[in-house]
């Protein structure tokens, strides 16, 4: 039989790569930055299959450029940058990476909020300026999060296991999600809210949710008027969930009390005078940045990808 031909947008782990070269022929970007659009498009008009990532559009034109395509996979378990409804019409499957990266990116979130509470960044510089002149009494002081309301947007898998992490520190749970978790329910004793309520009710609010047309913008201006002026809000999902530049404005303000963030609306450019807040934690989107689960992901892309060149159902398909 013929080999496929296989193009990978940019390099990843090389579990994934080994398991496609055992049947295809692997073409990788060997550039260390997401290629343009114009060469996307040119690197995939020959292809049988792609592995792409977040940064990669998935869309009409994509699929024009890459005639021969039998399957998309992406390299990520968020799917904002695919068309479903596209590739679903013309008949490809695409793909995305879920469950492998569940607990690196929740323990992430965990991480930001800690970090967020306790000013860790903020006091590290300090320590670092070499300008402490030893322990006082009213130096530093943070929030509290053992028995802090926690609520979570988006009771998906990440957003589970962020819920069940929060047990160990004893802290009552909300979500608000579009349908109930019953597992999640069962299991934390989570109570499903309202959005309104979910602003109002929580000290600390973690974003799991996709990105779609009704999450785009959810916390703006209006929304940050109605958090607790304690509260903290941490974003490991997508960027455009929060309007920065109105985020911006509600930590400059004390709207509220502080953020964390590892996404952002236009990545990797950040709003302006964002990174002269000291109650904001900014990291450069690494949730799933930890050895098993950047593995996990490759391994479960190029399985994904052989069962669409091998005309077999995905492992985990995202067309209905
Ligand atoms: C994802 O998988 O959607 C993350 O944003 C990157 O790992």
């Amino acid at each position: 039989m013929q080999r496929k031909k296989v193009f990978i947008t940019r390099k990843i782990p090389q579990a994934g790569v080994a398991l496609l070269e055992k049947s295809c022929d692997v073409m990788i970007n060997p550039e260390d930055r997401p290629l343009s659009r114009e060469e996307l498009l040119a690197k995939v008009a020959e292809v049988d299959g792609v592995i792409g990532l977040l940064t990669d559009k998935i869309d009409a034109a994509f699929f024009d450029a890459a005639k021969n395509l039998k399957g998309y996979a992406n390299y990520a378990v968020g799917y904002d940058n695919i068309d479903v409804a596209e590739a679903t019409r013309r008949k490809i499957p695409v793909s995305n990476t879920p469950d492998v990266l569940t607990l690196a990116t929740a323990e992430l979130a965990w991480a930001l909020i800690f970090a967020v509470a306790r000013r860790v960044v903020e006091t590290d510089a300090v320590m670092r300026s070499g300008t402490w002149t030893g322990w006082g009494p009213l130096q530093f002081i943070g929030l509290d999060v053992s028995g802090k309301t926690l609520g979570i947007l988006g009771a998906g898998r990440i957003g589970a296991a962020v819920a069940r992490m929060a047990q160990g520190f004893g802290m009552p749970l909300i979500y608000y999600n579009r349908s109930s978790n019953p597992e999640l329910e069962a299991q934390t004793k989570a109570r499903k809210v309202s959005f309104d309520e979910l602003l109002a009710q929580s000290d600390f609010i973690s974003i799991h949710a996709p990105l779609t047309p009704e999450t785009r913008h959810l916390f703006n201006r209006e929304s940050f008027s109605r958090m607790k002026r304690t509260a903290v809000l941490v974003n490991t999902g997508r960027g455009p969930i929060i309007k920065e530049d109105d985020l911006v404005w509600a930590l400059r303000n004390g709207v509220i009390a502080g953020a964390g963030l590892d996404v952002y609306e236009f990545e990797p450019r950040m709003a302006e005078g964002l990174s002269e807040l000291k109650n904001a934690v900014l990291l450069p989107h690494i949730g799933s940045a930890t050895n098993s689960s950047r593995d996990g992901m490759a391994e479960l892309a190029a399985r994904n990808l052989l069962a669409m060149l091998a005309s077999a159902r995905p492992p985990t398909i995202l067309n209905p």
